[in-house]
């Protein structure tokens, strides 16, 4: 034999080897085992024939043989470890992988509880679209399209002059008035839109909840009872309201109110820059115009009528001074909540 023989042997060897080893079948791994490294086996055979091959060639040969011992060896140690399976056991006593768990985002805690707490004295909730008409959003709420208050309610129009997208809460005051008669006492809350420039404070999208209360003999001391209850609740027992004049088309007199500040209460601190004071958002009396617009007489009934901004309160409650982190979803910030 010349050595390019016998590499092409010891080549055929492995390759063989290689291909009939078999995981699952340990022992015909044995016999394959003997079968070509055994004291008569086929590599045995090529070792023992090195005494026999030119002196010069004797030490390349022994080099191919040893090598060839090496990987059969290997060959047949790995089919034998994957023939053992490894054991698996399942340990019932461990416990349980935790899964991470989502929380209430601040702003929908704050909405489902004020919608909880207005419910509790005695408001029904009701919900409005938030694509609406001009009519809805301005014309029936004594804004028409001439008057100066829709400029600051610029807004996402859909199809001029028509639909847009509501800037308010409040046209779902007019469609629940003309679908029923008086006593009306409801909420709705939902989201509104604004052409605004988005800052610390102004986002394009966001939250109201309009409250309505419609019956005889309603007084603004009623709507501040009932706006104070819901400070104590929401904020804190010792949340005071401050109503401020100010003017909106469909409210007569119109109020913006305030909330105190839950860390100085009214004094003045950091947190509220010195004011003492939280710009909640908007109320009034119903006018009169607006009653008569939905149809009721308004010698008979009055109404109040607010709107609060829910990001506005959630700040407040949460200390937040960014109204984006509200809509970012940032878990940094999300899991301190
Ligand atoms: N809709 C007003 C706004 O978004 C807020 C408002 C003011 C609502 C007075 C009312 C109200 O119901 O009576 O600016």
């Amino acid at each position: 034999m010349d050595i390019s023989e016998i590499r092409e042997k010891i080549e055929k060897i492995l390759q063989e080897a290689k291909e009939q080893v078999s995981a699952g079948n340990p022992e015909l791994n044995e016999q394959l085992k003997s079968k070509y490294l055994g004291r008569k086996g086929e590599l045995s055979q090529i070792m023992r024939s090195i005494g026999q091959l030119d002196y010069h060639l004797r030490p390349e040969v022994g080099k191919l043989a040893n090598y060839a011992k090496q990987k059969l060896e290997e060959i047949f140690s790995t089919a034998g470890k994957v023939r053992k399976p490894i054991e698996r056991r399942f340990d019932p006593t461990l416990p349980g992988r935790s899964l991470p768990v989502g929380g209430m985002h601040p702003l929908k805690r704050v909405l489902r509880e004020s919608i909880e707490i207005f419910v509790s004295m005695g408001f029904s909730v009701v919900g409005g679209p938030e694509i609406e008409t001009d009519y809805y959003n301005f014309d029936a709420l004594n804004t028409p399209e001439d008057h100066p208050a829709r400029d600051i309610q610029d807004t996402f129009y859909i199809k001029k002059p028509e639909w847009l997208l509501r800037t308010q809460t409040s046209p779902v005051q007019i469609r629940v008035m003309e679908s029923q008669s008086p006593p009306v006492k409801i909420i709705a809350p939902g989201r509104c839109y604004r052409k605004d420039a988005i800052d610390a404070t102004h986002y394009y999208a966001f939250t109201q909840i309009e409250g309505l209360y419609v019956d005889r003999d309603v007084t603004l001391a009623d709507l501040k009872g009932i706006l104070t209850g819901y400070g104590k609740k929401i904020i804190g027992e010792d949340t005071e309201i401050r109503f401020r004049p100010h003017f909106f088309p469909f409210t007569e007199p119109s109020v913006e109110y305030d909330f105190s500040c839950p860390s100085c209460h009214g004094t003045g601190c950091r947190i509220c820059k010195g004011s003492g004071w939280f710009e909640i958002s908007g109320a009034g009396m119903v006018s009169p115009k607006v009653l008569r617009t939905v149809g009721y007489d308004p010698n008979v009934f009055q109404g109040y009528a607010w709107g609060m901004g829910v990001e506005r309160i959630t700040m407040v409650k949460y200390g937040i001074e960014d109204i984006r982190l509200l809509f970012e979803n940032d878990l940094a910030f999300l899991e301190q909540f």
